[in-house]
């Protein structure tokens, strides 16, 4: 297994055992790319974790992490704590997904056990690996009061070996990611509180809910939040990479006209494959909006211009 992790750590980009429809695996090399022209040696500063995709790939052994949803940051920091063991998740899966493929309903009516479970407070983060993974089109949505509320996939044979393997392989690889505290440190509060943590030689990476687009329990997200968050970024001596959109084939971010044009933004074509809305699954133009000289990437889609040797890719691992 050992083997097999280090393997996966070289080679290509490390993908986490939480889905969602806002995650960044796609445009991890490119926000690579920006984070070696940053060149920071401090702390990597993550407050919308999402998934953690970012921070996995990120190669930082110091860093702070949050996110408002508690579920997220229960999940890894039960990893941190070992509490959450790939050996545990293997087993915990096998002996769901036995039952999901024999369930009334085509699975239906197991899915819909382990969700009511879920939602009545137990809050296992084991039953939200489950949903997440048995949810429909891999995507996270939470309703009004905080409850799991995405469909079922409609494949009871959801979980067959394969695909348990790959999942408990994902916490395995995750578990050896993260650092133990004080050197990775969660947290579950409100961005606001977690920016003005970060001092000179750290990079901040945002990536807030977008404005206008996807909503949830916890992705509300208003034109005063995007100030705050704004006004936070712009005050900070770290250095910062914020992900944001640019257009797509209807309209315009208006936020990037109103706040963010004044630092440097990068720019490239990105399919989102999943999304509640037929707007969420098309092409967007995102951004990357930075507070340091991006002149060595291109302005639109094609990533590095030159590098200089010390500047490629590098893991820093402080
Ligand atoms: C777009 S997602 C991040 C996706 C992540 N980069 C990934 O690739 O998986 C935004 C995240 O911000 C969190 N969030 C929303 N509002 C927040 C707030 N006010 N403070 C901190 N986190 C918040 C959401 O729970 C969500 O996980």
């Amino acid at each position: 297994m050992l083997q097999e992790i280090q393997k996966v750590k070289a080679m290509k980009v490390i993908v986490p055992p939480i889905k969602s429809q806002g995650i960044k695996t796609k445009l991890i090399p490119w926000i690579k790319d920006l984070t070696a022209i940053a060149h920071q040696k401090g702390k990597w500063i993550e407050p919308f974790l999402g998934t953690g995709v970012v921070a996995f790939n990120a190669g930082y052994k110091k860093a702070i992490l949050n996110d408002t949803n508690p579920h997220i940051i229960g999940f890894y920091k039960g990893i941190q704590e070992g509490e959450i063991l790939a050996p545990l998740m293997k087993k915990y899966l096998e002996e769901e997904g036995r039952l999901l493929s024999v369930a009334d309903n085509n699975g239906y009516e197991h899915y819909l056990k382990v969700r009511s479970r879920f939602n009545s407070g137990e809050f296992s983060p084991y039953d939200f690996i489950f949903l997440s993974r048995a949810g429909f089109n891999g995507m996270m949505r939470f309703g009004s009061k905080g409850n799991w509320n995405i469909p079922f996939c409609k494949k009871p044979d959801r979980f067959a070996q394969a695909y348990i393997t790959k999942i408990t392989n994902q916490v395995a690889i995750v578990s050896q990611i993260i650092q133990p505290e004080p050197n990775w440190i969660f947290y579950n509060k409100s961005f606001s509180e977690i920016i003005p943590l970060a001092t000179e030689n750290d990079i901040i990476y945002c990536d807030p809910p977008y404005y206008g687009r996807h909503v949830d329990y916890y992705n509300s997200w208003t034109e005063k939040d995007e100030e705050l968050l704004f006004n936070l970024l712009s005050e900070t001596k770290a250095k910062f990479i914020l992900s944001t959109w640019h257009h797509n084939d209807w309209r315009e971010n208006e936020m990037i006209n109103k706040f963010w044009k004044k630092f440097n933004i990068v720019t490239k074509d990105h399919f989102y494959h999943n999304g509640g809305s037929i707007e969420n699954r098309r092409t967007v133009v995102e951004a990357l909006v930075c507070n340091f000289d991006t002149n060595q990437i291109d302005e639109h889609n094609h990533g590095l211009k030159k590098k200089s040797k010390e500047q490629q890719l590098e893991i820093v691992w402080n």
